[in-house]
């Protein structure tokens, strides 16, 4: 077969395929962009190191994909999301992908979605909408099981600890999955013991500035504190200044446990000053992509597709720390 004839077979099959994955997901694939497939996201920010990984994971990925990505960054902000899902309707693009900067509040501008015929999937964090046919599909951390390993972890380090072990908790941003759920999951895994007793808590939004702000305002308030449960790593590290800063010494006169498991964390860890993190994985843009496509050529997806995750004591962080993507 020549090169030529080849070449026109293949945008044969390609017209095919485009013409299928049109009348699956309810719009025409690719209207707009010269036969690519359009994904309009909506990204919660850039508050932390773990949102820096997963938005180039995804702007990578779509690429290598073939897939043009219309990208909004709502700058932690609900209703700057809602208006660019919006406008993401009023562009007709081919899906929708978003990871809601809160749990609540979605249904009405989801509904608009799927009047429009423009499928929606959930990645990163989840909504609280009890009508599921609202999306397609979520892919995402367990966030409660996060928090739970957080917890078991406490538990054994405290094992044959005597006395009260008094605990400062800085959460996510409030009203968000990861916040909820950790905390739940924490909750649930230290609940069997008295002496485990969170003495403060308080939101620092996922970022370093925030939490080195709590942080300060929890050691100028707590005479005791023997550790530290921070949602996310940034909100560790900026307090791991806070602490420094107060002549204490992080990972020993107080300890910590965190959640992301950044490259930051893993060389804080390699330095003792952080005792335990359990990993939340941003790398999901590939999925994403696969899922996308799915979802375009109307096969049927999973409609909650969990990321596999490990947890790190300091000398995993160290050994990994070389090659660690983010
Ligand atoms: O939703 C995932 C969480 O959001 C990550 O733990 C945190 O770092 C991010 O900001």
């Amino acid at each position: 077969m020549s090169k030529r004839v080849a070449a026109v077979l293949v945008a044969g099959a390609m017209v095919t395929v485009l013409t299928a994955c049109g009348s699956g997901g309810g719009g025409s694939a690719g209207k707009s962009s010269g036969g690519k497939l359009v994904v309009g996201f909506s990204q919660v920010g850039a508050e932390s190191g773990w949102r820096t990984a997963n938005t180039k994971s995804i702007q990578d990925a779509a690429k290598k994909a073939g897939i043009e990505l219309k990208f909004s960054d709502a700058q932690q902000k609900q209703e700057n999301q809602i208006k660019a899902i919006r406008s993401f309707i009023q562009q007709k693009v081919d899906v929708i992908a978003f990871s809601p900067v809160v749990e609540s509040g979605w249904d009405t501008v989801l509904k608009e979605a799927k009047d429009a015929h423009i499928p929606v999937i959930l990645t990163d964090r989840a909504v609280d909408s009890k009508d599921e046919s609202l999306y397609a599909s979520f892919l995402g951390s367990d966030f409660v099981e996060e928090g739970k390993k957080a917890g078991d972890w406490l538990v054994k380090e405290y094992a044959s600890a005597g006395g009260d072990v008094n605990i400062v908790q800085l959460e996510g941003t409030t009203g968000s999955a990861p916040a909820n759920d950790r905390k739940a999951g924490f909750a649930d895994a230290t609940k069997g013991d008295p002496k485990f007793k969170v003495v403060a808590s308080q939101t620092g939004d996922f970022t370093r500035a925030k939490g080195k702000e709590v942080m300060q305002a929890f050691l100028k308030a707590q005479p005791k504190i023997d550790v530290l449960y921070a949602h996310n790593d940034d909100m560790a590290l900026g307090a791991i200044q806070a602490i420094e800063e107060a002549g204490k010494k992080p990972g020993t006169d107080i300890k910590i446990v965190s959640v992301d498991g950044v490259k930051d964390a893993f060389t804080a860890m390699s330095q003792g000053k952080i005792n335990y993190d359990v990993e939340c994985n941003p790398l999901l843009g590939d999925q994403l992509m696969d899922l996308v496509k799915k979802v375009k050529a109307g096969e049927q997806v999973p409609r909650r597709i969990k990321t596999e995750e490990g947890t790190f004591t300091p000398e995993q962080a160290a050994a990994a720390l070389p090659t660690r993507q983010y």
